[in-house]
């Protein structure tokens, strides 16, 4: 049994140190069901949990997509690690020492580059912070904070400040603190003179925002201009450390805010998040001052199944919302828009009308994606005109109604509508029409042709395509019911050993299993996830999870397993007379009847021990 060069008792220490709740729960919200703690799993979409967790077991498994394992498969699959890194992770982050790895010289150098880019981050946002309070120069940010209502208070919560207007400030801190600066370069903090050689700041007079990743540290920074000069906002260029299309600005902090409420609210801007933060919304990320990407959307999806679409009110942000829709969609993500009036901006409502009706109007407030679909649409028909109303009303119809896969759903539309719209034409013909629209469209798409995932067809509909599971024989029962007993009985498993060793049936069965004899041979007491780190393997790992986390000992008794015995070998048996049956009738065929007769004896010596079972 081996695992690689790590040392066992770092893997237990580890094992220990972590519970799968609380590990999971930082990527998925878990709620309690039983013994079991449920959630969307992180690895498929899906729409309805079938992600498990089980605390006593310390397992996960997914019923939908069969991922399933300990805390470190968990880590290995959701960050993409290898069992090596996932336990570097893990151990870094329960301050194990973990100087185990015998990294290639090139990773080690890439880690220790990493470091120390993280490093020089921690170290600007400190300087920058220190620079707005202490020195006269950091004066006028301050005002300008100030009078843009950002407090002390907010100003340390988000470690907002100012970089000096001067060259090499930072450039030259660094260098004293011992960061190479062509590595600094690098990781965008500071540029090299064209002549004359050194380096200068790559941020200067402007207010700092540091930018974390979803681990808390410092990975880049916005810096904004005191006045109108463009660009208004100065990012960090793309590096190794800080990908745009995968951070969202605030994640770590608001993380626990959108595990308790189950929703995460987006805005455009880093102003907007603070201030919203200031009135009391503490789940709240922005994106770069780009579009939302499919990775920010599953990244959400990890922590939360709702989310709030919070852009500003101009046409810009409101298009931009539109556009987000289909990927948050796809996602898995339930999504209402919070709507800001008069072109405002989070930021501009808090300060015009103050933090409670920014929450109890616009957030609390926020429609749900059909309705916030209807308003967009509205926006392009001159409702002063019947002619542009009917229009609006027919494409109401096609473009969001006839979509709402829920009868409910359509008909709350169509009622509002119809109320609205009067004038214009009764509910029985929209509804009419609104059917029409769906058969056309049903035709079009073709039987069984769906987009739906196919893990979550709830629907039956008589299309369903999907294959009949293929029945497990008899044995699969007894020996998954067995191995689950072995995971936590050692005298269980030393009889099991001696009467049936590795004659499972099933292979991967017969694999577990010797996993199983090393372990306890190696003074192991039963403890299912350590067992499992031992496997080291995808597949076996899977089906261990799955035993556990599907069978239970519940009418375990001797008499139970001696029957599983005799069922496992049973079947053996019975194959065996089956093949020895063929070979038989083979043999006659041939005309060698002494080996046909030599057979037969075999198969009745075989016989009769399957009746003494
Ligand atoms: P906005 O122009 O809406 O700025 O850009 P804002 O958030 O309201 O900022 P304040 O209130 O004027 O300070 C929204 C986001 O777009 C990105 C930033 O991420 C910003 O928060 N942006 C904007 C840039 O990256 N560069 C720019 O020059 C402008
Ligand atoms: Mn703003």
């Amino acid at each position: 049994m081996s695992s690689g060069l790590i040392p066992e008792h770092i893997i237990e220490a580890v094992l220990k140190h972590h519970d799968i709740v609380d590990v999971i729960g930082k990527y998925v919200h878990l709620s309690k069901l039983g013994r079991n703690m449920k959630g969307l799993c992180p690895f498929h979409s899906e729409k309805s949990p079938s992600f498990n967790v089980n605390p006593e077991k310390q397992m996960f498994k997914c019923f939908g997509c069969g991922k399933g394992g300990n805390v470190i498969r968990f880590i290995q699959e959701i960050e993409g690690y290898t069992f090596g890194e996932a336990m570097r992770h893990l151990a870094e982050e329960a301050n194990i020492a973990f100087a185990w790895e015998q990294q290639s010289p090139e990773q080690a150098e890439r880690q220790q580059e990493k470091e120390q880019i993280v490093g020089g981050h921690e170290l600007a946002a400190k300087l920058y912070h220190h620079f707005l309070y202490n020195y006269a120069e950091g004066k006028p940010a301050l005002d300008y904070l100030h009078s843009r209502g950002f407090t002390d208070t907010l100003i340390d919560t988000f470690q907002i400040g100012f970089a000096p207007p001067r060259w090499d400030t930072l450039a030259q801190l660094l260098e004293k603190r011992g960061f190479p600066l062509p590595l600094m370069e690098k990781g965008a903090l500071v540029t090299a003179r064209s002549s004359g050689g050194g380096y200068v700041d790559k941020f200067r007079n402007r207010v700092m925002f540091p930018i974390r990743d979803a681990r808390g540290s410092v990975i880049a920074f916005a810096g904004r201009t005191l006045g109108n000069e463009q660009p208004k906002y100065l990012n960090s260029p793309e590096t190794s450390l800080f990908r745009k299309s995968r951070v969202l600005y605030n994640l770590h902090t608001a993380r626990a805010e959108i595990k308790r409420t189950n929703q995460i609210v987006v805005f455009e801007g880093y102003a907007d998040v603070i201030k919203a933060w200031s009135a009391g919304v503490h789940n709240a990320v922005a994106t770069m001052g780009t579009a939302l990407t499919e990775e920010h959307a599953l990244l959400m999806r990890r922590s939360a199944e709702r989310v709030v679409l919070c852009y500003d009110g101009d046409d810009a942000g409101q298009s931009a919302a539109y556009k987000s829709l289909g990927l948050l969609e796809k996602a898995g993500l339930d999504i209402k828009v919070a709507v800001l009036p008069n072109k405002l901006d989070a930021d501009d409502y808090v300060e015009t009308f103050g933090a409670d009706r920014f929450r109890n109007e616009i957030i609390e407030g926020a429609v749900p994606r059909e309705k916030f679909r209807l308003l967009h649409l509205r926006r392009n028909f001159n409702m002063q005109d019947n002619e542009a109303k009917l229009r609006y009303v027919r494409t109401a119809i096609r473009e969001v109604i006839a979509g709402i896969e829920s009868p409910t759903g359509r008909e709350h539309y169509l009622k509002e509508l119809a109320s609205e719209f009067s004038a214009i034409s009764s509910f029985e013909t929209m509804k009419q029409e609104t059917n029409e629209i769906r058969e056309q469209e049903q035709k079009k798409r073709g039987n069984g042709d769906n987009n739906d995932i196919s893990w979550n067809t709830v629907r039956n509909d008589g299309t369903d395509s999907q294959p009949l599971p293929k029945l497990k024989p008899a044995y699969d029962k007894a020996e998954r019911h067995l191995l689950y007993v072995m995971l936590h009985d050692k005298e269980v498993t030393a009889l099991v050993q001696e009467r049936l060793g590795d004659a499972f049936n099933d292979e991967a069965h017969a694999a577990l299993a010797a996993y199983l004899y090393a372990f306890y041979a190696q003074g192991f007491e039963p403890d299912a996830s350590r067992y499992m780190a031992s496997l080291q393997d995808d597949r076996l790992e899977r089906l261990a999870s799955s035993i556990l986390m599907t069978e239970s000992d519940q009418g375990i008794n001797d008499q139970v397993i001696e029957d599983y015995l005799r069922q496992i070998h049973k079947y053996r048996e019975l194959q065996a007379i089956e093949r020895l049956t063929e070979e038989r009738i083979a043999r006659e065929k041939s005309g060698d009847i002494i080996g046909a007769a030599r057979i037969e004896l075999e198969i009745l010596a075989l016989k009769g021990k399957l009746q003494k079972r």
